[in-house]
């Protein structure tokens, strides 16, 4: 999830390029860097951290020219570095790309290409892509593209260009956004609107599968098999302020709407494409650790913890590995039973919650392997964990979580299969048919998405409440938990959680006339029990947005309102049901005229114990 600049045209380059990525700084923040042609020389300038270090580079080290390229990146492969900031360089210094996405076969091309002679200098996916364009350079840059493009598995947005076609640029589209804008007597090329929204307004969408040869007098598009393709141009109506966000209303929105991307994202080069093996090659745990793992300790705060208690569910059931699941402030104090085959998880969107850290740090302490799942390639607890499993959610701004919590599920539901795979806990037959669900978890996400305005229309009368009550049972008790957090932080609405079952042991004193209640309903093996316990709040007068399956016609008649998901295992429900919370929350926030994006009194990442 980097930010993408490239220009062609008369200006100077290095204004055009380093305010485009100004704009994108939200996409990726750890490093930076920009390549230009200067009187037919390349010159690249990059700098680990913020914009501002490259730009005070640039300083001492000005570049100039009218053609050039820019990045600002989120790490993906390899730690945020000099060496592992875009744009990357091929050995001889003739070609210059900058890349968003995965290169999922880099490992194979990085030894081919070692063995033909290359010298890597960092250790990215990306720069595969560049002495591949140097191994299979013709002459031609289009079809030396064209076969690069066809060597490449996974997920990219390309941007190359070569001292050996000097007023020419090439981008390329895979599965991650790409567009060309359109100027007189210059053109330009980003990963997002905002970037050239100063210039241009008239741009083309590059679809997935699309190239662009981009030159100061014309842009022609391509299919990556380099057939000739004519596009409409699109003329943006956003204002730039609009367009940072993608054209959402918030960051939040975006990002819940970001989700079957980063699904998508967190699944590639992970499931083999057969779906009949996990594949975790980041991991390198010793041999045979993974049958010692005699117990797992999951720690993490709010969100991430909720995500951890999901987890347990799912990694006790399918690995038969015992779990115990902790809020990072609780276990540090609290002197947890460890043995010596105890592995230690700590879920971190940031990577800098204070209290998972010091929890990372007490169980390394004790001797204790601990895995990292998180969001930011370069953070403390990706630097201190010993192995670290990425959630490619990409960089999340609003400070309600919603696409890391979704990515920590997938990367949970990853482990637990891996570790069941590996201890030969599960038959090939089930572990396909899991795998089958979880390729699948993309377009049930979209799906859910598709109900949005329907969930938006619910919110309005939900938005008025001031207690609300959630309530589920099994993993649908862990998402309610999700619900009622999302909805108290940016509603301000109070919102308690309960295991369905709990209510009768104190909780049904609450539940009068018109008091909200949500109940989730996806446990099929539990359903029966959750919708008795339903009957036990309409009982007393509640108002019941039930959540169920499509093809469900029996919760309706024990509810008041229906949320329909579709269908996928109940084991991954939490994916599909969180969504619609997500969205509950989110509009009925809107409806209160709250600060969606900045709720009061919370900050994104908590650095402070
Ligand atoms: C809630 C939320 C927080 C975080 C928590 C942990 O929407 O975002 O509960 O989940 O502060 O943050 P990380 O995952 O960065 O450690």
């Amino acid at each position: 999830m980097c930010g993408i600049v490239g220009y062609v045209g008369t200006r100077d380059v290095s204004q055009v390029v380093i305010g485009g990525l100004r704009k994108l700084e939200y996409r990726g923040y750890d490093s930076a860097g920009i390549a230009t042609l200067d009187d037919g020389k390349l010159r690249v300038v990059k700098s680990v951290g913020r914009l501002a270090n490259l730009e005070e580079k640039l300083l001492h080290e000005p570049v100039q020219g009218h053609l050039g390229i820019g990045h600002t990146r989120w790490a993906t492969h390899g730690k945020p570095s000099d060496e592992n900031a875009h744009p990357h360089q091929d050995c001889s210094r003739r070609f210059a790309i900058v890349h968003n996405g995965i290169v999922e076969n880099y490992l194979a091309l990085r030894e081919e290409l070692i063995s033909k002679g290359h010298q890597f200098k960092s250790e990215t996916d990306t720069e595969v892509v560049v002495h591949l364009i140097e191994e299979l350079f013709n002459g031609d840059f289009l079809q030396t593209m064209v076969q690069v493009g066809k060597r490449l598995r996974g997920a990219y947005a390309l941007v190359a260009m070569t001292k050996d076609a000097p007023g020419t640029i090439i981008a390329m589209r895979k599965a991650s956004p790409l567009i060309v804008g359109l100027g007189q007597g210059e053109n330009f090329v980003a990963s997002d609107i905002p970037a050239i929204l100063e210039y241009t307004r008239n741009v083309y969408v590059l679809e997935d599968g699309e190239m662009a040869v981009v030159k100061a007098d014309g842009v022609q598009c391509y299919s990556l098999d380099g057939e000739p393709v004519s596009k409409e141009v699109y003329a943006v109506t956003w204002d730039a302020v609009a367009a940072e966000r993608g054209g959402y209303p918030h960051f939040m929105l975006k990002e819940i709407h970001e989700q079957p991307k980063a699904i998508r994202d967190t699944l590639l080069g992970r499931v083999s494409p057969d779906l009949s093996r996990v594949t975790l090659s980041e991991l390198k745990w010793p041999e045979g650790f993974v049958k010692e793992i005699d117990r797992i300790h999951i720690v993490a705060c709010g969100t991430a913890w909720h995500a951890g208690l999901v987890g347990k569910a799912v990694i006790e059931q399918l690995s038969g590995i015992p779990v115990e699941v902790d809020i990072a402030s609780e276990y540090r104090y609290r002197d947890p039973i460890q043995t010596p085959n105890t592995l230690v998880i700590v879920i971190s969107q940031s990577g800098e919650t204070a209290d998972t850290l010091a929890a990372l740090r007490e169980a390394k302490r004790r001797g204790r392997r601990v895995l990292a799942i998180t969001n930011v390639v370069g953070s403390s607890a990706a630097r201190e964990a010993d192995d670290v499993l990425v959630t490619w959610a990409g960089p999340e701004i609003a400070v309600a979580s919603t696409k890391a919590y979704t990515t920590q599920l997938v990367a949970l539901y990853l482990l637990a299969l891996y570790f069941a795979q590996e201890r030969g806990r599960v038959s090939q037959d089930e572990l396909h048919a899991i795998l089958k669900g979880i390729d699948g978890l993309p377009q049930v996400a979209e799906q859910v998405l598709d109900t949005a305005p329907q969930i938006e229309r619910f919110a309005k009368d939900w938005a008025h409440a001031s207690d609300t009550f959630f309530i589920g049972r099994g993993l649908d008790f862990s998402v309610a938990l999700e619900g009622a957090l999302k909805l108290k932080e940016i509603s301000y609405i109070h919102a308690e959680a309960y295991a369905a079952g709990e209510l009768k042991h104190g909780t049904l004193a609450l539940i009068t006339d018109g008091v909200p209640v949500i109940a989730l309903a996806m446990q099929d093996a539990l359903y029966e029990k959750t919708v008795s316990n339903i009957k036990e709040v309409t009982a007393r007068g509640a108002f019941v947005l039930g959540m169920t399956w499509v093809g469900d016609e029996e919760l309706q008649k024990s509810v008041d309102q229906v949320i329909y998901v579709p269908h996928t295992l109940p084991l991954l429900a939490p994916i599909a049901a969180v969504i619609p919370l997500q969205l509950l929350a989110y509009y009925a926030a809107v409806a209160r005229g709250n600060d969606v994006d900045k709720p009061r009194n919370l900050a994104k990442s908590v650095t402070v114990e």
